[in-house]
């Protein structure tokens, strides 16, 4: 049952301290600053390709620069996709994240791998499905059952299984940082959920026109996320983009009518450019949304703040992305969609 949630969905978003411990559980030694993982065997692989559609796709996006940035290339794909746009394979692993482990376009894209000599992989939370039976690995995110149609805790599991994906298969200077951060995730989720606004934002902009999402580098996925999330049961249009992109076009759009949602976590580089694309949209009298972890000073052009705790920027996106999840189900609430089963969609599309 629903334990006394509205619906499935709050109740899978709130279950995602205890999801995301079952997916570390085992797999991590603080101490040792290392990543175990079983049935991995020898594989350092030289390249690695993603394919997944949807919220998976957004996962694999964020996983294959978790690869990238330990010096693996690495790139996502859509599964749909894959099979025109004919990839070089060469010894790259191919690994699809799926949550179900039946997605056709996946499964198919893994086939077309295989039959092209590349071993594969599935990153899913169903032991037992397709993809896991077809590939010659699976990595189980151990998200428990997701009942909702709309992906919530099984896209931070895969996000925390990524991380120990990339950190089990490489060697990065900075595993320790890395490790606690994930270590710390699941009690700073909790914090999130315990501490956001996003209700209060919700009820603010639940008639706005469009949404739009904005975030670079590990934030980018994220931006997308939270968009896809939005339209799936809002039925409201939301765009997620990278925030340089804004200007070459997404910004003509962007009215008093329309709220931005930035996602700024760290003090580097990244943060402070997207504080630029802020202020350009704030100068446009659009409505801000900082999604902050504080190291930046976008608080000062937004006229809402969602607080996340100060972290590595990896586990940052999840925090980020939790609440966002929370506002996407608190507009559709007050909306009065039918959450957990929106119009025209599957839980699991099993056609191509
Ligand atoms: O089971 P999968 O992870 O392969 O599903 C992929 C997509 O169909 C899925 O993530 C979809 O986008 C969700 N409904 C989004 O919330």
């Amino acid at each position: 049952g629903k334990s006394g949630y509205d619906h499935y969905m709050l109740k899978e978003i709130h279950e995602q301290p205890r999801a995301l411990r079952q997916c570390l559980r085992g797999r991590v030694d603080e101490m040792a600053g290392t990543v175990d993982i079983e049935d991995l065997g020898d594989l350092s692989p030289t390249g690695v390709q993603f394919v997944a559609c949807g919220t998976s796709y957004h996962a694999a996006l964020y996983g294959a620069q978790l690869f990238r940035n330990a010096g693996i290339p690495a790139q996502a794909f859509l599964a749909s996709e894959y099979a025109t746009s004919v990839p070089p394979i060469g010894d790259a692993l191919v690994v699809g994240v799926t949550q179900s482990g039946e997605t056709a376009d996946t499964l198919s894209a893994l086939r077309a791998a295989r039959k092209r000599g590349a071993r594969t992989m599935t990153v899913t939370n169903v032991v037992g499905s397709t993809a896991a039976r077809e590939c010659d690995h699976a990595f189980y995110i151990r998200a428990g059952p997701e009942i909702g149609v709309a992906a919530s805790k099984t896209f931070s599991s895969q996000q925390v299984a990524l991380n120990l994906l990339a950190l089990g298969m490489t060697r990065t200077v900075d595993t320790r940082d890395v490790i606690t951060s994930l270590r710390e995730l699941p009690g700073n989720v909790q914090r999130v959920l315990d501490e956001s606004a996003a209700e209060a934002v919700a009820e603010v902009y639940q008639d706005a026109d469009a949404y739009f999402f904005i975030g670079r580098g590990y934030q980018h996925p994220v931006a997308l996320e939270g968009a896809l999330k939005m339209k799936e049961i809002t039925y409201k249009h939301a765009e997620g983009f990278a925030s340089g992109e804004l200007k070459h076009g997404p910004l003509a759009l962007v009215t008093e009518h329309t709220p931005v949602f930035a996602v700024v976590t760290g003090d580097g580089e990244q943060a402070r450019k997207t504080v630029g694309n802020v202020k350009e949209v704030e100068a446009r009298d659009a409505p801000v949304v900082a999604i902050s972890d504080g190291q930046t000073d976008v608080a000062r052009y937004a006229d809402h703040v969602l607080e996340i705790p100060e972290t590595h920027p990896r586990a940052a996106a999840v925090l980020a992305n939790t609440h966002l999840q929370l506002l996407s189900y608190h507009t559709a609430a007050l909306l009065g969609r039918n959450i957990d089963k929106p119009r025209n969609l599957a839980k699991s599309v099993t056609v191509e």
